[in-house]
């Protein structure tokens, strides 16, 4: 996709990236169903990757605390006195209770409800009942919890199992300088949920990397947007992220009937003051005709297009972050999904579905993006819980979740041999080779 028009701020470099070289994938099995490679994942995978705890916004004044439970480890994510973030394991060091039992809050200092040893936010240990029946003395200010390293980007705390990894900036390379655009540090998130699901966590994953399921799994999204593999950039990225550049603001190539894609975009158009009308016989037109407006129009609504490429303001900016993480960025708001593995169980997962919203300059009230719902800039937002169709994610993430266990069904059956993958299908082909490089020790 070239941006044949010169650009007020090119910060992002949409230019395609050289490929890696792709070993052939056949997804066996295994890999969605069995405890020993969970259990190998487990070791070699999730205990060298840097992941998101938390929110900044979650824990904004000292003592806020927030709990995160990755497979069976449960870490404390806490500010300071000091103002900054520290992480611990959730283990107190008397006898290996979980220290903190609940969600999140505001305290003090830690009070372990087993025999009310108290931990300080700093991490030391500062009474316990009777001290002076320890054998080494008082072990008060001598215990300390263990830390976790943190580290902040994008709003988000981020942390990493083993204390030597390299910074978070280098493991996030170059898709946090892409992320930079946009501005992630003044959304807002406007809906936080989290599903047991019944399938792997790669099940999830694995969708959320590619784009051939989207004819029959959204239908309706070939008026909104040209999902064809010939006009869409597939990126794979040398630490094991990737990047799928979509472009928007006019219906697929597979579309024959241009009145549904006028139907599609009349409320868009309507809203920069365009008439639908006017882009009958060229409704390809419309995805330019959309780009200029946004920049004429923009800053009267409270909404500055100056730092994005034409591009970012129709097409669809659909990043992953090795290994969990996909998320799809818009100037005024993204959806981030992740796919957490399960603590016991392969054949399920925790999938956390989070929009963002970007509200304009003096706009309380702005429509969340998928959700076709106004959310309010000062809503306070439930964590809300429950099994994989319980919950409404969104018409298009639920359509993509209607696919999840039906497709774990197929991968543990006796016929399952492996996939074959189209050449869009890149993506998961090269995530699931990224994984074997960190299981095989190669990373
Ligand atoms: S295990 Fe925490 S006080 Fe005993
Ligand atoms: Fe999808």
């Amino acid at each position: 996709m070239s941006e044949a028009r010169p650009q007020p701020t090119p910060l992002i470099d949409t230019r395609k990236q050289p490929e890696p070289e792709l070993r052939p994938q056949a997804l066996a099995g295994e890999r969605y169903t069995s405890r020993d490679f969970m259990e190998r994942e487990w070791e070699r995978l999730w205990r060298r990757v840097w992941q998101i705890g938390c929110l900044e916004s979650e824990i904004s004044r000292p003592g806020d605390y927030v709990t995160h439970e990755i497979g069976r480890e449960s870490l404390v994510f806490v500010r300071d006195e000091a103002g900054e973030i520290r992480g611990w394991h959730n283990v107190c060091h008397h006898r290996g209770n979980r220290l903190v039992q609940d969600e999140g809050g505001r305290t003090g200092a830690f009070v372990c409800p087993y025999h009310g040893w108290v931990w300080g936010r700093n991490g030391e240990l500062q009474k316990v009942q009777d001290p002076e029946d320890f054998p080494g003395g008082d072990p008060c200010g001598r215990l300390r919890l263990t830390p976790v390293r943190v580290d902040s980007w994008a709003g988000f705390v981020w942390f990493h199992l083993d204390p030597d990894a390299g910074p978070l900036q280098d493991f996030l390379d170059p898709v946090a300088r892409e992320i930079d655009t946009y501005q992630m540090q003044r959304m807002i998130r406007t809906h936080w949920i989290t599903l047991e699901s019944d399938c792997n966590w790669k099940v999830v994953q694995d969708n959320f990397c590619e784009s051939y399921h989207i004819p029959t799994v959204h239908p309706a999204l070939k008026y909104f947007l040209d999902d064809h593999h010939a006009s869409t950039q597939f990126d794979l990225y040398p630490n094991g992220h990737t990047r799928m550049l979509m472009v928007g603001g006019r219906g697929s190539a597979r579309v024959e009937n241009e009145e549904m894609t006028l139907r599609a975009f009349r409320d868009e158009l309507a809203f920069w003051e365009l008439d639908a009308e006017d882009f009958r016989g060229c409704s390809h037109e419309i995805r330019e005709a959309l780009q200029r407006q946004k920049r004429r129009l923009g800053p009267g609504k409270g909404l500055d297009f100056s730092r994005y490429v034409d591009g970012q303001l129709t097409d669809h900016y659909h990043y992953t972050i090795f290994p969990n993480l996909a998320f799809s960025m818009k100037p005024d708001g993204c959806i981030f999904l992740r796919p957490n593995p399960h603590p016991t169980d392969p054949e399920k997962c925790l999938f956390d579905v989070w929009y963002f919203t970007l509200f304009p300059e003096g706009v309380d009230e702005y429509p969340a993006r998928s959700m076709a719902e106004l959310v309010r800039r000062d809503d306070a937002v439930p964590h809300q819980r429950g099994k994989l169709g319980e919950i409404f994610l969104g018409g298009g993430i639920d359509e993509d979740a209607s696919v999840f266990i039906s497709q774990q069904k197929g991968l543990r059956s006796l016929a399952w041999k492996g996939a074959s993958l189209s050449r869009q299908e890149r993506r998961v082909q090269y995530s699931h080779q990224v994984i074997d490089e960190y299981l095989e020790g190669r990373r």
